[in-house]
């Protein structure tokens, strides 16, 4: 076990400029959780005393995000990004503020922009703090291109002397291929001792945080660097194409977990599972599937192809197949697809059918009921074993207000029928196909909502003589006077 870190400080004020987003850029999501929640979730496995998030640019959403996501956390906003060194300052100063020490175990630095960090490599850097006994330890890399990071200069006995910018480096130091990850741990009296002695001598005229590296060298203090074996962790995310890399990495990461779980991925590719989706052994997942927030799927259940879950429940051996829905629980056994559109407290029971070009909304439907073709059903309860005919509407709205219906057990349904809410049909009731039913109806009736129909005779041959109609109908009127039985075979 690694000494648990007194303060972990995320650095989360930069604009972002290269997103072109009106949404901060710690706050874009990949995976169902904000760049920033990634970071977060990271560093919260060290169980530090604190979590400081370093805030400027739109604070406020920022700031309403952590909130929600980490309400322990303590915001420290920094008005003007003077550089990462001037971030980690005032992080600190807010905290002696507060009369919060930060020598109970080890600094912690992060920036925001990392979705891909694991608490795995934080531990692996804390422990290379903790048996090096530096005052300082560099998460670095190994990259083929290191343009664009902070290269580590290491000396002969292989502690690191100092960090030089991109911007900053000499024609040598530009061809050291170990760069600053941009997260360390510090000792923390050491670290706000050398913080007050940053300049802002260089290239972009700012506080480098990089900068206490060489400051703590030269006053006798050991710097070492751990080496992150996966330089996916330190992806930084800058602009929307390294958005996409990233989202990228972590669905095939996701997905790896979930295949080794037990769970069938047909096409990783095309699969994109959220961070809090739940799925149990025996899953089959098929091409084009996207699960979003915490959905769950049981055992046996096939979701696919081309289905999007948002929030939903999928029991054990239910198959949806082309599929929208959101908030909708779908029970054991259900058959659900192709394209149907469930929408927020649709409840499907154990062993339903919710069929093609079916809408459903705010509605139970019973064990065993089927919705198979073409309707929609909204605000309505109904009742085990119902079948519901194909083209039924529910009409649920008035034009005011949404009223609801309820359709009991064992309830045939005819086809294309009008449910006028509010309305409720009882048990074993029938109602004819064609009908609009805008009384209740009484268990066990049959309800005719619809105008008997009436034939007149001879009408296209009158009124549409010499069309392709007229022409039919006379062919049809012959023909059946030449096949009359007073003819001879
Ligand atoms: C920084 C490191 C560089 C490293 C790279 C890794 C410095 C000087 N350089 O460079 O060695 O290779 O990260 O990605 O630290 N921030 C603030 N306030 C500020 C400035 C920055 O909160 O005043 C935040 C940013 O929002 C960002 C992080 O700090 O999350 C890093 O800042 P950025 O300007 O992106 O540093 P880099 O130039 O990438
Ligand atoms: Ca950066």
């Amino acid at each position: 076990m690694t000494t648990r870190p007194s303060v972990v400080v995320i650095l989360a004020a930069g604009e972002g400029k290269r997103m072109k987003s009106a949404t901060p850029k710690v706050l874009h999501p990949v995976a169902g959780r904000t760049l920033l929640g990634h970071v977060i979730e990271a560093a919260s496995t060290l169980e530090p005393h604190h979590l400081v998030v370093v805030v400027g640019h739109g604070r406020d959403a920022v700031c309403a995000h952590i909130e929600e996501v980490a309400p322990w956390a303590i915001t420290v906003v920094q008005a003007e990004q003077n550089g990462t060194g001037h971030a980690v300052g005032i992080a600190l100063a807010d905290l002696a503020e507060r009369g919060i020490p930060v020598v109970d175990g080890p600094v912690v630095v992060l920036t925001g922009d990392t979705p891909l960090l694991t608490g795995r490599t934080l531990v692996g850097l804390l422990l290379e703090h903790d048996s090096t006994s530096a005052k300082a330890t560099v998460l670095t890399a190994r990259l083929t291109d290191p343009s664009g990071y902070g290269r580590i200069v290491r000396g002969s006995d292989g502690f690191v002397t100092a960090i030089v910018e991109d911007k900053d480096v000499s024609d040598e130091q530009r061809t050291i291929n170990e760069i600053n990850s941009g997260m360390y741990a510090f000792d923390g009296a050491r670290l706000a001792d050398s913080l007050t002695r940053l300049d802002t001598d260089n290239a972009q005229g700012e506080e480098y945080l990089t900068d206490v590296i060489g400051l703590m060298r030269s006053s006798g203090d050991h710097v070492a660097a751990s080496v992150c074996d996966d330089s996916d962790e330190i992806l930084g995310v800058n602009d929307r194409v390294q958005l996409a890399q990233a989202a990228a990495i972590l669905r095939d990461r996701i997905n790896a977990s979930w295949m080794r779980a037990g769970v069938s991925i047909l096409d990783p590719a095309s699969t994109w599972l959220d961070v809090d989706v739940e799925l149990e052994p025996d899953v089959i997942i098929r091409p084009q599937v996207t699960l979003r927030g915490p959905t769950s799927v049981a055992s046996g259940a096939i979701v696919g192809p081309g289905t999007t879950l948002v929030s939903c429940e999928v029991g054990a051996g239910a198959e949806v197949i082309h599929t929208w829905a959101e908030l909708a629980v779908i029970g054991d056994g259900a058959r659900v697809g192709p394209f149907t559109f469930l929408r927020p407290g649709t409840v499907l029971g154990q062993g339903t059918r919710a069929g093609a070009y079916v809408e459903i909304k705010n509605s139970t439907i019973g064990d065993f009921a089927k919705v198979p073709h073409l309707s929609y059903v909204g605000d309505a309860e109904v009742g085990t074993g119902t079948n519901i005919g194909a083209a039924t509407i529910v009409v649920n709205y008035d034009g005011v207000a949404k009223h609801r219906t309820v359709v009991g057990d064992h309830v045939r349904i005819g086809s294309d029928t009008m449910l006028v809410a509010p309305v409720t049909v009882g048990d074993g009731a029938y109602t004819a196909a064609g009908s609009v039913i805008t009384d209740d109806v009484p268990p066990g009736a049959m309800a005719v909502g619809r105008a008997r129909q009436r034939n007149i005779d001879g009408w296209v041959q009158r009124r549409r003589p010499g069309s392709p109609a007229a022409e039919a109908a006379e062919r049809a009127v012959q023909d059946s006077a030449s096949d009359s039985p007073s003819q001879p075979a």
